[in-house]
Parts: structure tokens; sequence; C-alpha cells
């Protein structure tokens, strides 16, 4: 699915410098690394303030922590998606409110979210899934009208816009109130290892997550709240840094290869292929088609050697560890998008041959499949 080893080579003598430099220096924890990775990844977004942490499940638990919102809060996730995000809302005590996603761009939108408000609804996370910035200006006028906090999470969407109506341009993060993102090896900036960050425009909520993300503390041993431990690791900044110079590159890999399954993929009527809105150009973190033949057709794939995966198998209402959540009755919707999804292999090295040997199998495989239904 992806080619970390082939991305690395690249820029191996690079990544070694960085590493053996941190390794020198000795500072494994903070330090000018994470600062500088910080401020460059601030400016790269045109965002006011980057906080480094852990990882990105930790990046959502300290953005709902700053909002201090009182125990009974509920708050909007997507019913597709990862589960980080209703994870951290139940692990904070929480309701997480399943939400229906659209099923051509796997977001969240404006009309379903306002079927779920009610008086204790405080807050949206918005998941910029698989890559492409949800409809944001629709979001954010019902987050105005209702007052409510918007969580935006960009784990798969580092570097993705949306273009408003005036015609500005917004990266994904920067839009709501507080922003959360992952370098997990396979993002679209992915570390060596587990790391995340948090943005903001406020600097209330900056400085509340940079306290939060060090146990509480503003002065040492001194606790204004209680917090929690999550840093960006001072190796994994080093690492962030130099694979940040080479970021256009990686978002304009995917892009093309993007456009090459589109090409190939274009004329079979039994496929639904990544749907991208106008004003919100995919970074294409997954390329994730629909069929109905998904589970034969997977399974066809391999046997050519080709992988493949399901994001997402399931509804998050429908597992068992939401089930005191559930109660909602979710649209068919997005339970049909559970069994036709397939993510095909997508990554920053990935070169037309390959692109056009997994097409060519794609093809293949559905044409042998549906000619064996009509058979039966
Ligand atoms: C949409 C989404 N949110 C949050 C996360 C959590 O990120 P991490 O694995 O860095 O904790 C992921 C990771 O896959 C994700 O896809």
């Amino acid at each position: 699915m992806v080619d970390l080893l082939g991305q690395h080579l690249k820029i191996k003598s690079e990544l070694d410098l960085a590493i053996s430099t941190t390794i020198a220096s000795s500072v494994f924890i903070g330090g000018s690394a994470v600062e500088q990775f910080s401020e460059r990844l601030q400016k790269l977004l045109n965002v006011n303030h980057v906080i480094g942490c852990a990882n990105g499940t930790d990046a959502l638990q300290l953005a709902l922590m700053a909002l201090d919102l009182p125990p009974d809060a509920e708050i909007i996730v997507p019913d597709f998606t990862f589960v980080a995000p209703a994870e951290v809302v139940a692990l904070l005590g929480y309701k997480p409110v399943f939400t229906k996603v659209c099923n051509d761009t796997y977001h969240i939108q404006a009309a379903e979210i306002e079927k779920n408000i009610t008086t204790n609804t405080r807050a949206i996370i918005v998941v910029h899934l698989f890559g492409q910035c949800a409809d944001m200006q629709p979001i954010l006028a019902l987050a105005k009208k209702y007052n409510l906090y918007v969580i935006e999470d960009t784990a798969q969407s580092l570097g993705a816009t949306c273009q408003w109506q005036d015609g500005s341009k917004h990266y994904a993060g920067t839009m709501g109130h507080i922003g959360t993102t992952s370098f997990f090896p396979t993002k679209n900036l992915g570390a060596m290892g587990d790391g995340g960050a948090v943005c903001t425009q406020d600097s209330h909520f900056a400085t509340r997550i940079k306290t939060l993300a060090n146990h509480g503390s503003v002065v040492k041993y001194s606790y204004q709240s209680v917090g929690i431990n999550s840093r960006l690791d001072s190796l994994q900044a080093a690492i962030l840094n130099v694979k940040l110079t080479y970021f256009d590159q990686y978002l304009a890999n995917r892009k093309m290869a993007a456009a090459q399954y589109l090409q190939y993929l274009s004329n079979s009527e039994l496929l639904k292929l990544p749907k991208e809105r106008i004003n919100t150009p995919s970074t294409f973190n997954q390329f994730t088609i629909q069929t109905p033949h998904r589970d034969a057709l997977k399974k066809y794939l391999q046997t050519q050697g080709i992988p493949s995966m399901v994001y997402y198998p399931s509804l998050l209402s429908s597992q068992p560890a939401f089930q005191k959540w559930n109660n909602q009755s979710m649209g068919q919707t997005s339970q049909d998008l559970c069994q036709s999804v397939l993510s095909l292999p997508m990554h920053t090295e990935l070169d037309q041959e390959q692109i056009a040997f997994i097409c060519k199998n794609v093809l293949l495989g559905l044409e042998k499949l549906t000619k064996q239904k009509s058979d039966v």
C-alpha cells in the first residue's frame, strides 16, 4: 500500500545526518529541531501557532481538553472514519454523536450535522478524510449559528486546502478553532515513528494546549490544570524537518498518481471513483474507490500480488466500544460505504507502470466477477 523505504532511500544521507546530529547533541526532548519544525509548519499552513505532540490521537485529546467543556457536552463526530475522534470524546467523558457522512466525499456536512444538534452540543469534530477538506464554509456558518467549537482533524489531509466563496484559500486545520494532525509514517508528512501536532489561530488555545501537553504545568512543579505528557520527539522533529523540504513534491507525486488512476479507471461503470469538489482539491492520502463487488475484487487483486485495504469496514456507532452512545438510527448511506469502499495503493513512489498494472487488474477483475455472476 505504501513504499516508505523507497521514499527514505531517496533522502537517506539527509535523514542520516539529521539523526546523527540529534544523537550528537543529546537533546532528545524539545530543543531546536522541535522549535524549527513548529515554526516551519506554522509558516506553511499560514497559522499563528503549531504545537507538536506525541501523535494525532493525543492532538485530538489536547484540542478537546483545551475547550474545557461541561461534563454533559455532546460532540458531533463522523460515523465513518478512523476511531480516534470518537475515542477521545468518550475517554474524556463526553458523548460522541455519530453523524452520517456524504457518500461521495466521506465528510460530514452541515445538513446532517444540524439534524444532530441538541441543547447539549458543544463542538463538531470534522475529519478531512482520505486527503480532501470537508466543505468548511457551511459547517463554520452552522457552528456560528449554534455557538459551537470546531475541531478539524487533518491526520489524513495535511497540506489540503479549501477555497472559500470570496476566493481566499485556507489550509486544512486552520479554519476552525483548533486543528490536529498526525505524522504517522503513512500520512502525507510521515515521521519514522509516532508524531502529531495541534494548530490554532487563537493564542488562548495555544497557551492552554502547550500547558496541557506538559502535565498542565507552566512553571516547573506547579500545575495549573490536570494535563498529560505529550511531546513531539526531537528525533522525529529532526526527521520531519528533512521531509518537510520535500513536502510539496510528495503532494505533487500523490496528485500525479491519482490523476493516472482516474484516467485508467474512468470508463468503468462498475466503479465509483474519488470525487474532488472544485473548491477542495484532494491531497490523496488515500485513493478510495467504491464497487458492489468489493470483497471479491479485493481477493482477486490479492491473487495478482496487489494489496488493497478496506478503510473502514464498519461504522463506529456499530462497534461494541460505542454501543452506549449508539442512539441514532443511521441512514443506509454510510452503512453501504462500509461494504463498498476499497483503497488502492497510494504513496509518493508509485510509478506509471505500477499504476497501469494495478488498474489493468482492477478492470480485469471486475470483468471476470461480473461475467461469473451473469453466468450463474
Ligand atoms: C482521521 C484520523 N484521525 C486521527 C488519527 C490518529 O493519529 P495517530 O495514529 O497519530 O494517533 C488517524 C490515524 O490514522 C486518522 O486517520
